[in-house]
């Protein structure tokens, strides 16, 4: 088998003290134990309620944060550590796509530029050579060269977004970060983003961490999944396992409180009863315990560890797994387990993909 394009372990992120807002001496935990690794090519969804860690572990491993503690390697290498040159090259193969399309691009700098300034950055290209690879990302996204002379405010949000995606690929990278890279745009534009995502994994073998509070979004695109819960991996396995067979009390949870159409851009916290542990407050035993309809004694004074339930690769860490309520026989066909809401947000999503050109 070859090795993961990345690895992550024990990773451990908290903020206090010294990073500002905090009262010194008090230290918000915000990563907790993460650990998780995503394959060449392979798409890994992160999914949790809002504050529950998802950008900060995207942050970390681009090493944009530091880790407290933890180990990522990527593409067999440890991150933590590396000269600031071999940091440099590191960076070229790892890029991030951020939510919002009105903000990520500086709205002075023509795309044309936006595009060629990274492939000079890193010498990728020279002379003729860079303008003939802007024509070539542009046409990859699905954009024209003309597009180049033009400026950031002159596109749509969606072709934004594209403008974002081909920046990214302008350095050739391995892996792509995409924080609620699809979250802002309407659902038919959200397909077409998300179809481009999928081609250029197929074509160009990229890693996607796809980050989203969006599980219809993380259904459709990912490979693998894995459920946040209050900086904790309380869930992770192959997207239909995970979505079909929810074991953990909370994903059950999020997957039943699915936003409706109209509702498309709400996080789930709002659906859901209770709020997680503050990150400042100790937690013993599950994180989750206080929200659960199924803790126990032990459920309060003992951590579950992620194998307590474990089919392959499908793993998730509640003590009660086996005692939970069966799902009921629809839940084997997949979709049919979900909210009728859910199920007209997928549906609309497929439509919108099968008739969009991208
Ligand atoms: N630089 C920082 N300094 C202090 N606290 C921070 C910092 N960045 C994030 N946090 C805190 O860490 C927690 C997790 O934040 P994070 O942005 O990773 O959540 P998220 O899952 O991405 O949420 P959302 O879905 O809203 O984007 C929050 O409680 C947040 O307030
Ligand atoms: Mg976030």
């Amino acid at each position: 088998m070859t090795r993961p394009l990345l690895e992550v372990s024990h990773l451990f992120k908290s903020f206090g003290g010294r990073d500002g807002l905090f009262r010194a001496g008090r230290r918000a935990r915000v990563v907790n134990d993460v650990g998780f690794t995503i394959g060449r090519g392979e798409t890994f969804g992160l999914v949790g309620e809002s504050g529950s860690g998802k950008s900060t572990i995207g942050r970390t491993i681009l090493r944009l944060l530091e880790p407290d503690s933890g180990e990522i390697l990527f593409d067999g290498q440890d991150i933590a550590g590396l000269s600031r040159g071999d940091l440099r090259r590191l960076r070229r193969r790892m890029q991030i796509v951020f939510q919002d399309p009105f903000s990520s691009l500086d709205p002075r700098v023509r795309v044309g530029e936006v595009l060629a300034e990274p492939i000079r950055l890193h010498g990728l290209r020279e002379g003729a050579a860079i303008e003939a690879r802007v024509d070539e990302l542009l046409e990859t996204v699905g954009l024209a060269p003309h597009h180049k002379t033009r400026w950031p405010h002159e596109f749509s949000g969606g072709q934004r977004q594209r403008i974002a995606i081909a920046r990214a690929l302008a350095v050739e990278p391995d892996l792509i970060v995409c924080d609620e890279a699809v979250s802002a745009l309407d659902v038919s534009i959200q397909a077409q983003v998300l179809n481009l995502l999928a081609r250029l994994r197929d074509d160009l073998g990229v890693s996607y961490l796809f980050i989203s509070h969006d599980m219809s979004v993380v259904r459709h695109i990912a490979d693998r999944v894995g459920v946040l819960y209050a900086g904790r991996l309380v869930e992770t396995g192959p997207v239909g396992a995970v979505f079909d067979r929810p074991s953990h009390p909370y994903t059950r949870m999020l997957l039943a409180a699915t936003p409706s159409l109209a509702g498309r851009s709400r996080a789930p916290a709002q659906d859901i009863a209770g709020a997680p542990p503050s990150p400042f407050d100790a937690v013993t035993g599950c994180a989750f315990a206080s929200r659960c309809a199924f803790a126990s004694d032990r459920c309060r004074t003992e951590e579950p560890p992620l194998d307590t339930f474990q089919a392959e690769d499908h793993r998730a860490a509640c003590w009660h797994v086996a005692e939970l309520p069966p799902l009921g026989p629809e839940a084997a066909q997949g979709d049919a387990a979900m909210s009728p809401a859910y199920r007209r947000r997928i549906d609309l999503l497929r439509r919108a993909q099968a008739g969009s050109p991208a």
